[in-house]
């Protein structure tokens, strides 16, 4: 009988569709890869079942991410492609850190973003045509970083954007 009752619970187990948390998996990709001198992300547990109760995460009422607040932060690093599953993102704020590196072409893949404020940083390479598929976007605030190249054409197709600041 034991044994009947532990079959069942293995099988329980095994068949039990794990908690996926895709969206805390791309926030905390971004954890790993930056510098946090001042523990502001120790909050972010992966083994928790979303990051909604993450400080400076915010989510939807389906536990969707969709925002996060990182202005100021004092962080280091480089942005991760990761953060271009997080499809319900409207807020998208990480200006005024010390970002370096390229703006991942998959930020593209944020259908969802209405701001995305990357402005003071050091970000380097060129904005991404990608950027033009962010068909909500209102607020594009890249200026006072080291990029390179020219303002990709396509950019100019965003019907909502109201703000768009790209100078160095
Ligand atoms: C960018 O890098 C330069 C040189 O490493 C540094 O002096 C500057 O403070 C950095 N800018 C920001 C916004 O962190
Ligand atoms: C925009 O999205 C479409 C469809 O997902 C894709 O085929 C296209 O390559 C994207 N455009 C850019 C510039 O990335």
């Amino acid at each position: 009988m034991a044994l009947w009752v532990l079959f069942h619970l293995l099988l329980f187990l095994v068949l039990k569709p794990t908690d996926a948390n895709l969206e805390g998996d791309a926030l905390f990709a971004l954890r790993r890869e930056v510098h946090d001198p001042n523990n502001i992300l120790q909050s972010w547990d992966p083994t928790l079942v979303d990051p909604c109760t993450w400080f400076h995460v915010t989510c939807d009422s389906q536990n969707r991410v969709t925002r996060l607040d990182l202005g100021n932060a004092k962080l280091s690093g480089k942005l991760v492609p990761d953060l271009g599953k997080l499809e319900r993102l409207e807020y998208l704020e990480l200006y005024m850190n010390n970002l370096v590196g390229p703006i991942p072409a998959e930020l593209g893949n944020l259908k969802s973003l209405v701001s995305l404020d990357l402005y003071h940083n050091n970000l380097t390479g060129s904005i991404p045509p990608s950027l033009s598929n962010l068909s909500n976007l209102r607020f594009l605030r890249l200026n006072r970083n080291r990029l390179t190249g020219r303002i990709p054409r396509e950019l100019t197709k965003l019907g909502n954007l109201k703000i768009l600041c790209v100078q160095q």
